[in-house]
């Protein structure tokens, strides 16, 4: 039977009726927001959070450890650097790739104090997924939307990977064990148990759209933890970004954005580049101390004796070094040929592109009776159970490196700074601090983070221990190997 309801209710079933609040004839701010649908306002409460998690992490890293620690000098920089980045005015914009799977922006800002520092930008929205039935879902920066890739094949580990993740039998085996893992109550897992449940899924699928712009931060705060400088610094930032809308046509809606400084090189005729897939062979076939010659560079044996004397490596050695460890410390998913910069002069190796670490389990993991199987880029391979370790599918062209490299050591000096920041963390040191506020502002619930945090902990110690990952072949999936010759291709390289 049909009936007409009255036009200020909602319709059955969509919507709890609110309590009554006491009518107030001021003009008060929910009358002036009133406009806000619940997503958007949910959204708005989404991104304050995660801008004020990103604050508390970086009041105490530069306020307390900047102002005490370290090179003062640089670490005033890099505040200058990250204000510009955070707030900054824009004075120009180039959106890179063409239909833009991924919605990156080149900008230039206005430095406080004159100057300008050339970032990259990424928001919240520009990201690509795959859908239930293995389409891909791409992003149009254009549109502003996802859209189906209709001319794209079926992809089958993609359809695999979502059947099984989205299969009731894998979201209780999961909740279970990251109950367990984490030391959630029974109770509580149910909740936990629905927030797994998605129905866009890519690489980044256990980590929310906010979550990689907090990780690209994080992994710039523990590289300036470790005092590394292998991470461009990195700031998030609240953006206006213009949207279609059916009913209100064309507005303006804030989102939240990472904002990374652009890789510089010390000769700006001599950019800094990807690395070839000739040099990734040779790093993996040379002795270390030889590497600076791969890529053309000479020392003096006054410039080496002098690098010894204060218990540093020559480039690239050093920072190929240390940003494997930052890689492995931070459980890198991504760091493929060209999300690594070589600054052909100096030989220094940079890392962009850090959204992807510090996953939350979410891995192919899946019981059937007593036998666990872990699903990885399609292969089924046995594993024991540690869920908090299920998304550490390690992808990192310095770790592949490294494990070829058993000589590999960190600097002298790195490993004292490993060193020291592992006894300032036990020594409930700022340190602490900041690391509590970076597994906080990755992690939404308490117990992961500091579980997380925990085997982070234990990991520095490792490096601290050995001036080395303590990481396997079997842990890193080999995306160098696997993608060098695509990727000479696609750069042409000479050979
Ligand atoms: N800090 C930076 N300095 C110099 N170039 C950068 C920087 N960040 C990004 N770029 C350039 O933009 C390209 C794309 O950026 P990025 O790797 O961050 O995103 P993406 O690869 O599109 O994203 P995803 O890996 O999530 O698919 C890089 O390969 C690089 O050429
Ligand atoms: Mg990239």
């Amino acid at each position: 039977m049909p009936f007409d309801l009255p036009s200020n209710q909602p319709a059955p079933g969509r919507e709890k009726p609110k309590a009554e609040k006491p009518v107030s004839f001021e003009p008060s701010q929910e009358m002036m927001i009133a406009a806000v649908t619940p997503a958007e306002a949910r959204e708005k409460k989404s991104r304050k959070t995660m801008l004020e998690r990103i604050r508390a992490v970086d009041e105490v890293i530069f306020r307390k450890i900047g102002a005490e620690t370290g090179d003062i000098s640089k670490h005033i920089e890099q505040i200058e650097v990250l204000e510009s980045l955070a707030t900054g005015k824009q004075k120009e914009r180039k959106r890179l790739g063409d239909a833009g799977i991924n919605a990156i922006l080149r900008m230039k800002f206005e430095r406080e104090g004159g100057g300008e520092v050339v970032g990259f930008m990424k928001q919240k929205s520009g990201e690509a997924y795959f859908d239930k039935d293995g389409t891909n879902l791409i992003y149009s920066a254009s549109d502003e939307k996802y859209f189906r890739d209709e001319s794209s094949e079926v992809d089958p580990t993609q359809k695999m990977i979502a059947e099984q993740w989205s299969s009731e039998e894998f979201i209780q085996e999961y909740a279970v064990q990251m109950a367990k893992a984490y030391g959630i109550p029974s109770e509580e897992f149910e909740k936990y148990k629905a927030s797994l449940r998605v129905d866009r899924f890519g690489p980044r699928i256990d980590i929310p759209p906010e979550g990689f712009i907090a990780r690209e931060v994080a992994m710039s705060r523990v590289d300036m933890l470790c005092g590394f400088d292998v991470i461009p610094p990195t700031a998030a930032r609240e953006i206006d970004r213009m949207v279609m809308d059916e009913e209100q046509g064309t507005k303006i809606v804030k989102d939240l954005a990472s904002v990374q400084e652009g890789v510089s090189s010390i000769d700006s005729e001599n950019p800094s580049r990807f690395l070839t897939a000739k040099e990734f062979d040779a790093f993996q076939e040379q002795p270390p101390s030889e590497w600076h010659k791969i890529i053309g560079i000479e020392y003096t044996p006054e410039e080496l004796a002098a690098l010894e004397k204060d218990g540093r490596l020559p480039q690239p050695q050093e920072s190929m070094a240390r940003l494997a460890t930052l890689d492995w410390v931070m459980g890198s998913q991504d760091r493929h040929f060209e999300n690594m910069f070589i600054d052909p002069v100096s030989g220094k190796v940079t890392g962009i592109d850090n959204g992807l670490h510090s996953g939350r389990a979410r891995d192919l993991k899946i019981r059937h009776g007593r036998e666990e199987t872990v699903v990885t880029e399609g292969k089924r391979v046995k594993q024991k159970s540690d869920p908090t370790e299920g998304m550490r599918q390690l992808r990192s062209i310095p770790l592949e490196i490294m494990n070829a490299q058993q000589e590999l050591r960190l600097s002298r000096k790195d490993q004292e700074q490993m060193k020291t920041l592992y006894e300032a963390i036990l020594n409930d040191g700022p340190q602490k601090e900041v690391i509590e506020q970076t597994y906080k502002m990755m992690f939404d619930d308490l117990r992961e983070a500091k579980v997380q945090m925990a085997k982070f902990v234990a990991r520095l110690k490792y490096v601290a221990d050995n001036g080395r990952p303590g990481v396997t072949s079997s842990e890193v999936f080999p995306i160098g190997q696997f993608t060098k010759a695509m990727h000479a291709e696609k750069h042409q390289e000479a050979n």
